[in-house]
């Protein structure tokens, strides 16, 4: 929705929830509010202003500034409104004589330290400062600038993202304020006394030297220009705002683009955003830059071979050249031989057009997304046990959790503001167990300690849930009458006798586990002991041999103890990119239609042929290692890639390589020439998020609306490409909005049935399932009974991975994400992120590489069965002896040259956690990276010789810099 610039409305002080409420009388209006709110918030309510300066309503109130009196009869003296509460029957008067010179008075001090260049300040008509000299009517400052002031002060310039300019600084404190109690990293202080108290990050550093994570909350928090975006310092103030949302992590966050034209000045984090309220990370915050890269690839290029120069075309002859190709394959290898990857980087409409395109348009099933790689097993595991594919929670609901299970997932890295919400909850109290093999910044951050770390062994996931399972049922602390009540009473008697055997006890697991029976024991009895226990997971769960295995195992947990169908509890996947659950959602798996319908039910399938009139094949088509190992076999030969980096995410990258080498067609659409582009013989530009609308669902189930904010560099948006190239291949496709796609989709998917952009506009944001039993969404899943009817205890027999250390190969490597890059890093190493991580390292104990003598920074060489690497050693106990660590942001890091293609037995999702590899010291990058960066090298050629014979035809010399080599 596109709005004229206006900040958001501040009330002050943060919003208070209470059954009873307090009516009084503020400048002879009546107000009625929720008891506890403050006097200010009250006022702010019914649309009376008092001015401030300290107070906002994302912050505690703090009373420092004195700016907000009022008089209140009965009072003695002038109360500020900031930390005065409400009182029934009080009477307040903000608007008197008195007041007004008291605050004049006030003002006058502040003004008097702070430099009188509003005119030619960046924040000018954006400064809280300047608005209220002005409401107050400060004409003069009698003091003068000529006393001891801070104007001098020095102006730090470390961080890429903001500027921080102390000699604008009012000391009000919101900064520190913000970083304690919203983002929870206690980074600022205020240093010193009186006259000489200032904002100091960490001990007096730059704020890039000290522990700030750069999410922005002290820059959102400051009234001043004295924390300010340095994008606002070079282009102003904005002219107007459009609300969408991030295209980052699974969090969802709702931002406000504040725009000059079409130019995005700043993204601000949209207070009335559900998933995030207010709060952001640096990636949604400040990493927007890439969007308009000079790297993007903004013309359609297609080349018969891929060591032939690209030849940039036309929109009309890069599908037709695409279709005939397609067309032309099926002919000769048959209709199987071609199908397509969705990307949960894609909105919802795109991801459908795709799987659509592939059913009646391809004629097969061939479609698999990138959930294949991370999320498919909870998509197996929460189906079988619960019905339903997806998180049962809203990330508020932690905000009532009393016991916190973490496993394999790092939230303040890869889903930073509900990190930050967690902390917050946990800092208030509750209790926290981290199963993990590395120690997570949760285990020990400021004001918080995990009770528990399960330290566990890589791979051996499904043995510790066994045995806290375990530990429960023998001693007898499940919940019993819910069990009766809920569950299928037989597979949980069956299943109790399965599990009450020794051989899962955490004493017989210690071996596998690598973790202490007692320590299991005591968060054992923690979890089933807490009034709502809820557990968190990640791709540190999903990504093994027994994924699928592992997402029962805590589901069972959840059901043993009651822990599901409220608030505060539940089974919540951590999803890592920014629409994993969507692309899940709209049947982009080879066997499902959208809504999780298998194929094989004759009256779903009915349904889709009427609406889509086509006839669709029965039969499951490929997953995406099936359509690899077809290739190399020559069986598949032309893949329709949009928006996935396979090359470079999937496992086994040698076999991946192999595999889109030797198709006849591969078509890439992305917004830069990604390593799999790079194998490509069409590519189709994309758009980025900021250049189309749509949807996104995160990891709450909440779908929430990607709006244009620029037109698309191409030309086109995602959708059109995809609605061209099915009505090229003969498989007519009528769309002139995507608002009419989500019409589709919520009429052939009983989940979505109640969802239109009329509704996602009105609401902000929508929980699925939204249909005519709940018309506003579902915030909290199973609350009667579960969407199977029966909660269903699955047996979750742990069977050892074969990818277990040995004299070759004795460490085992595991794989994470970190808080500045985002998956493949395409996005967020263009941007100015990379201060932060300009490599991926090798996290490796002190005792492991002392024996190999290895020292901080060496290169060392990774070798697993499936190949081998080299990065820089990073020496570190986060990890510990036995295990090594490392991140997968950077292409020629070759993270996935080493992982194997061990995977899920039930999903094929790639067991990425868990590479038995030996480390040793070496000189120099692997062979595989010496061989890549010159096949880099020579596709970077290939394509900057396309845009010179092309610009050089058009005449154009602006088209050459849209693209440069990466
Ligand atoms: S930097 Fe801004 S928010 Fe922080 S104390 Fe100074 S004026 Fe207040
Ligand atoms: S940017 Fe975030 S982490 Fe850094 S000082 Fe500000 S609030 Fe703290
Ligand atoms: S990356 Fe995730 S946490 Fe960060 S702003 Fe985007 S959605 Fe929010
Ligand atoms: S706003 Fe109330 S004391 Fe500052």
């Amino acid at each position: 929705m596109l709005q004229y610039y206006e900040p958001e409305k501040d009330y002050g002080t943060p919003q208070r929830r209470s059954d009873q409420s307090v009516t009084l009388s503020i400048d002879g209006v009546e107000v009625t509010v929720p008891a506890g709110t403050s006097v200010m918030r009250a006022a702010a309510e019914v649309g009376i202003k008092v001015p401030k300066l300290c107070a906002t309503d994302s912050l505690e109130a703090f009373g420092s500034c004195r700016v907000c009196l009022v008089e209140i009869e009965g009072v003695r003296g002038s109360p500020a409104s900031c930390t005065t509460a409400v009182v029934p029957g009080m009477i307040v008067h903000t608007q008197t004589e008195a007041l007004e010179k008291l605050r004049r008075n006030v003002m006058e001090l502040y003004i008097s330290d702070h430099p009188l260049d509003c005119l030619t300040c960046p924040t000018n008509g954006d400064c809280e400062l300047q608005d209220t000299a002005g409401e107050l009517g400060l004409r003069e400052v009698r003091y003068g600038l000529a006393g001891a002031n801070h104007l001098a002060l020095q102006k730090d310039l470390s961080n890429p993202y903001f500027t921080f300019d102390p000699a604008k600084c009012i000391v009000c404190s919101r900064c520190v304020r913000a970083c304690d109690e919203v983002q929870g990293t206690f980074a600022l202080t205020i240093e010193g006394r009186g006259f000489d108290s200032k904002v100091s990050a960490g001990q007096g550093e730059a704020f890039m030297d000290s522990e700030c994570v750069s999410c922005g909350a002290c820059v959102n928090a400051c009234p001043t220009a004295t924390l300010t975006e340095n994008t606002l310092i070079e282009l102003g103030v904005p002219e107007h705002t459009v609300v969408t949302t991030c295209a980052y992590c699974g969090v969802g966050c709702s931002f406000r683009a504040e725009m000059k034209g079409n130019t995005v000045v700043r993204m601000i984090p949209d207070k009335d955003g559900k998933a995030n309220e207010g709060h952001a990370c640096v990636k949604g915050r400040f990493a927007f830059g890439y969007a308009t890269h000079k790297d993007r690839i903004t013309r359609p290029m297609i080349r018969d071979s891929i060591d032939d120069a690209w030849r940039v075309v036309s929109w009309e002859e890069a599908i037709a050249y695409t279709a005939q190709r397609l067309r032309d394959i099926q002919g000769r290898y048959g209709r199987n031989s071609i199908g397509a990857i969705t990307s949960s980087r894609c909105t919802n409409e795109e991801v459908y057009l795709v799987q659509k395109l592939v059913r009646s348009g391809f004629g097969n099933n061939n479609v698999d997304t990138c959930a294949r790689v991370c999320h498919s097993p909870t998509g197996y595991g929460l189906k079988t046990t619960l019905g339903e594919s997806a998180g049962t929670q809203t990330f508020a609901s932690v905000d009532k959790a009393d016991v916190v299970i973490v496993m394999g997932s790092n939230p303040t890295e890869a889903h930073p503001v509900f990190g930050s919400r967690l902390k917050k909850r946990l800092r208030e109290g509750a209790k926290l167990i981290v199963i993990d093999p590395r120690s997570i910044e949760l285990v020990n951050a400021p004001h918080i300690h995990a009770d528990y770390h399960l330290a566990v062994n890589p791979g051996s996931n499904v043995a510790v849930l066994n045995a806290l399972a375990h530990v429960i049922v023998t001693e007898g602390l499940h919940d019993a009458a819910f069990i009766e009540q809920r569950c299928d009473v037989e597979a949980f008697a069956h299943w109790m006798e399965f599990m009450r055997d020794a051989r899962h006890s955490p004493e017989a697991m210690a071996g596998a586990t690598g973790v202490p029976a007692d320590q299991v024991r005591a968060a054992a009895r923690l979890y089933a002991g807490a009034g709502n226990g809820a557990i968190y997971y990640g791709l540190g769960v999903t990504e093994h041999s027994q994924g699928s295995t592992a997402v029962m195992g805590i589901a069972n947990l959840a059901m043993l103890t009651g822990n599901l169908g409220r608030e505060g509890v539940g089974v919540n996947p951590m999803r890592g990119q920014n629409n994993v659950q969507g692309a899940c959602d709209m049947g982009s798996f080879p066997h499902e239609l959208p809504g999780y319908r298998h194929l094989s039910d004759q009256v779903t399938r009915a349904l889709f042929e009427r609406e889509w009139n086509v006839t669709l094949d029965p039969e499951p088509g490929m997953r995406i290692p099936n359509m690899f190992d077809a290739a190399i076999d020559g069986d598949f030969k032309g893949l329709y890639c949009q928006g996935e980096d396979v090359a470079q995410s999937d496992p086994d990258t040698q076999h991946i390589q192999a595999a889109l080498a030797s198709l006849e067609c591969l078509v890439v659409q992305d917004i830069f020439l990604n390593e799999t582009a790079k194998y490509a013989h069409v590519f189709l530009p994309g758009a980025s998020f900021l250049e189309k609308n749509g949807t996104f669902i995160n990891a709450e189930r909440r779908i929430s609306p990607v709006r244009k904010v620029m037109p698309p560099l191409s030309g086109k948006e995602d959708w059109e490409v995809t609605m061209d190239l099915a009505n090229a291949m003969g498989s007519p496709m009528n769309y002139r909005h995507p608002a009419q796609i989500m019409d589709e989709i919520a009429r052939l998917t009983p989940t979505f049935h109640g969802v239109s952009y009329d509704k996602i506009d009105a609401l902000g944001s929508i929980q699925w399932p939204c249909d005519e039993q709940a018309p506003a969404g579902t915030p909290t899943m199973h609350v009667d009974e579960f969407v199977r009817g029966k909660g269903f205890f699955a047996l979750t027999e742990y069977v050892a991975t074969d990818e277990r250390a040995n004299r070759k190969f004795p460490l085992l490597l595991t794989t994470g994400r970190i808080l500045s890059q985002y998956n493949v890093g395409a996005q967020t190493r263009r941007t100015a992120n990379s201060a932060w991580h300009e490599e991926d390292t090798l996290e490796i104990h002190p005792f492991d590489a002392e024996e190999r003598g290895i020292a901080d920074g060496d290169w060392v060489g990774i070798a697993s069965r499936a190949g081998n690497t080299v990065l820089h050693a990073q020496i570190s106990e986060r990890v510990k002896p036995g295990v090594v660590y490392t991140t997968f942001h950077h292409p020629l890091s070759g993270a996935n040259v080493i992982t194997t293609d061990n995977s899920d037995w039930a999903t094929n999702c790639p067991e990425y956690k868990v590479t038995a590899v030996q480390a040793t010291r070496v000189t120099e990058p692997s062979a595989w990276q010496a061989r890549q960066r010159k096949f880099d090298h020579r596709q970077q050629q290939l394509l900057a010789e396309a845009l010179l014979t092309e610009s050089l035809l058009s005449g154009s010399k602006a088209d050459i810099e849209l693209v440069g080599g990466s």
